[in-house]
C-alpha cells in the first residue's frame, strides 16, 4: 500500500526533507511529495489532489494554512499543522537531535494538532539519529594539505572541518578519581541551557564555586565582592593529577579557566554557539559513557572515547545529550595556544586521526 503524504513549506531544508522522504520511503512505503516555498493558493489546491495525509510546515494561522485546513478537510484529506512554536518545550529532544521543535512536531512529538500515527510508529530514536547523520554528514570540505594550512585551519575560515583529536595520553582513569573526591563541590551551572543537568568544579579560574564569568548570574557578590584574578583553586591541590597534566602536558598557556564539567543522566546542554565566528575550543573527555554525545549541527556527533582530546569549533550550533545513566565527565580548558606545543601535536595529531581516519 502507498501512502501519498504532501509536505508544504521547509522542514530544515530540502536536503533534511529528502532524508525524512527516503528513510519512510525505504522503511514503510510513503511517498513523499514537496511544494516549497513561495507558494499560493492555486499551487497548494492542486498540490493536494490525491494524497492522503499533508503536512504543512509552516507553524500558526497564516492564510495558507487556513486555507489548507479547509481544503483539506472538504476533501476528507489527514492534515497536520503545527500550531505553536516554543523553543523550550521539548529540550530534552531538541539537545539529543538537534532537531527543531517544526521538526519535531513533524515527526509527533507533541499531543497537540492531528498526526498520523501511521507515520510515527517504529520510528526509533537511532532511526532519527541516522537520519540526522544521512543527512547532514556527508559534505564537500577541504582538507588542510599543508602544515601552513593546518594552523589556518585552527585561526581562519577557509577550511570548515570542525574537529581533531589530539594525540594526547590523558591520564584519565586517575583523572577520573580525583574529580570523584571533588564531585561534591560541584555547583549547578547554566541552568537556562542544561536544565540543572550541568554540574562544573573549577580547578583554575577565578574560584573553585564560579564556573562562569564573574558578572554571570548566581555569583555570590558578598563572598567576591571584587573580581578574583585567575589561578588554580584550592580544588586543584587535591587533583595533583589533574593538575600536573595541565601544566606539563597540555598545549595551551596562560590559563583563564579549566573545569570538570559534569552532566548527569538524561542531562542535557541545549543547542548554543560559544562564539558568533569560529572558534577553537578544547575539550577532553575523561569518561564518555555510551550514549552520551556531543553533537555538532552538519557534521554530526564528535566521537568522544574516555581519554580523548579534542579541538573543535565551537562557533558552530552544536549540542550535548546524556542518554545513558552515568554521569558524563568532561574537561572544559580555555587559555593561550602554545604554538610551540600545540602545532608538532597538530602535525602528528592530523597525520595520525586527521577526519575521519
Ligand atoms: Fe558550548
Amino acid at each position: 500500500m502507498k501512502i501519498n503524504v504532501g509536505i508544504i513549506g521547509h522542514i530544515e531544508g530540502p536536503r533534511l526533507s529528502q532524508a525524512i522522504a527516503n528513510l519512510l520511503k525505504d522503511e514503510k512505503g510513503f511517498q513523499f511529495d514537496f511544494l516549497e516555498m513561495p507558494y499560493n493558493k492555486n499551487s497548494v489546491s492542486k498540490f493536494i489532489e490525491g494524497k492522503d495525509l499533508v503536512f504543512v510546515c509552516n507553524p500558526g494561522e497564516s492564510d495558507i494554512n487556513k486555507y489548507v485546513r479547509s481544503h483539506c478537510q472538504k476533501q476528507k484529506i489527514d492534515f497536520f499543522i503545527p500550531n505553536e512554536i516554543d523553543n523550550r518545550r521539548m529540550p530534552t529532544l531538541e539537545a539529543k537531535y538537534g532537531l527543531s521543535p517544526v521538526f519535531q512536531l513533524i515527526l509527533g512529538y507533541n499531543n497537540s494538532g492531528y498526526i498520523n500515527s501511521k507515520l510515527v510508529e517504529d520510528l526509533t530514536a537511532e532511526k532519527m539519529l541516522k537520519l540526522w547523520k544521512d543527512a547532514y554528514i556527508e559534505r564537500p570540505y577541504n582538507f588542510p594539505k599543508k602544515d601552513k594550512d593546518l594552523w589556518n585551519w585552527f585561526e581562519s575560515d577557509d577550511c570548515p572541518y570542525p574537529w581533531l583529536q589530539l594525540d594526547l595520553n590523558v591520564p584519565h582513569e586517575k583523572m577520573y578519581m580525583e574529580a570523584i573526591n571533588v564531585k561534591n563541590k560541584s555547583i549547578m551551572h547554566r541552568s537556562d541551557e542544561a536544565g540543572g543537568t550541568w554540574n562544573a568544579t573549577t580547578l583554575f579560574g577565578l574560584a573553585s564555586d564560579i564556573t562562569s564569568g564573574y558578572d554571570y548570574v548566581g555569583v555570590d557578590k558578598t563572598k567576591y565582592p571584587t573580581k578574583p584574578k585567575p589561578a588554580w583553586t584550592e580544588l586543584a591541590d587535591e587533583c595533583p593529577i589533574t593538575k600536573r597534566f595541565f601544566m606539563e602536558e597540555f598545549p595551551l598557556k596562560n590559563y583563564s579557566r579549566i573545569r570538570f564539567s559534569w552532566i548527569e543522566p538524561g542531562g542535557y546542554i541545549l543547542p548554543h554557539q560559544d562564539a558568533e565566528n569560529r572558534c577553537m575550543g578544547f575539550n577532553l573527555a575523561i569518561n564518555n559513557p555510551k550514549g552520551a554525545g556531543v553533537y555538532v549541527k552538519d557534521w554530526g556527533m564528535i566521537p568522544y572515547e574516555p581519554g580523548t582530546a579534542f579541538i573543535w569549533n565551537v562557533g558552530t550550533i552544536h549540542w550535548v545529550h546524556n542518554d545513558s545513566n552515568k554521569a558524563r565527565l568532561h574537561m572544559i580548558i580555555h587559555g593561550d595556544p602554545d604554538k610551540e606545543k600545540l602545532l608538532p601535536l597538530m602535525r602528528k595529531s592530523w597525520d595520525k586521526y586527521g577526519w575521519n581516519k
